[in-house]
């Protein structure tokens, strides 16, 4: 009989995300974000291709980054108050550390198709999470406006044919957040049994 593992399965099973609003000082130090990163990578990857990789803001970083979306949000908005497109510029600032986990996909490999590459980056945002989540830290992957706007992207360094899988949030959390409603497992759940064959045509 496999052996469980409890204490990692009750984790789990409370699993939450803390509000990027909700997360402060401090950020995990230089070696446990390292310790995240390499679990980050460590996802189910089809043909070994490595389609992602992740650029870490933190420090002053974070304002520089967020004066793309200043700028951005401004020329996209012009209608709108100075004011706003300065408060876009906090974004990055909302947390002591931000991950942009970005979707590299190979498109030599055309044997693993695009999907399952971009699935891939996906993987590598929740096990950041959990990482985070069992390093003690609290952590939100979001994307918002910023992640699909390719004038931001080129500002962060991604080619073409790149993308923004999500930016994970990652700080200490003061309090626990609260549950969330999840959809029920009867809701999504179903043991599949053959279709019912209807009686057989033209006999
Ligand atoms: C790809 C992706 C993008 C997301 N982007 C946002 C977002 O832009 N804004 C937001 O409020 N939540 C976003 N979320 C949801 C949060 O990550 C998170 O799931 C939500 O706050 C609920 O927390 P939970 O993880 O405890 O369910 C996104 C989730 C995924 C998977």
């Amino acid at each position: 009989m496999p052996e469980a593992i409890p204490a990692a399965l009750e984790i789990l099973s409370r699993r939450r995300s803390v509000k990027a609003t909700d997360l402060v000082e401090p950020g995990p130090d230089e070696e446990t974000l390292r310790a995240m990163l390499e679990i980050a990578i460590r996802v189910p990857d089809h043909g070994k291709l490595g389609p992602w990789r992740f650029l870490v803001l933190r420090g002053p970083a974070r304002a520089e980054a967020g004066r793309a979306l200043s700028a951005r949000w401004a020329a996209l908005h012009p209608e709108e108050p100075a004011e706003r497109a300065e408060l876009e510029g906090l974004r990055f600032l909302r947390a002591p550390v931000v991950v942009v986990v970005v979707s590299s996909p190979n498109r030599r490999a055309v044997k693993i198709p695009m999907w399952e590459q971009e699935l891939s980056a996906g993987a590598a945002c929740q096990n950041l999470l959990n990482a985070a989540l069992f390093s003690g830290f609290g952590a939100q992957w979001l994307t918002e406006w910023y992640a699909y706007d390719r004038d931001v992207a080129r500002t962060l360094g991604l080619a073409e044919h790149e993308r923004v899988a999500g930016f994970v949030y990652i700080g200490s959390q003061n309090d626990p957040p609260e549950e969330r409603k999840r959809p029920t497992y009867e809701a999504r759940v179903t043991s599949w049994s053959p279709p019912d064959e209807g009686p057989d045509e033209g006999q």
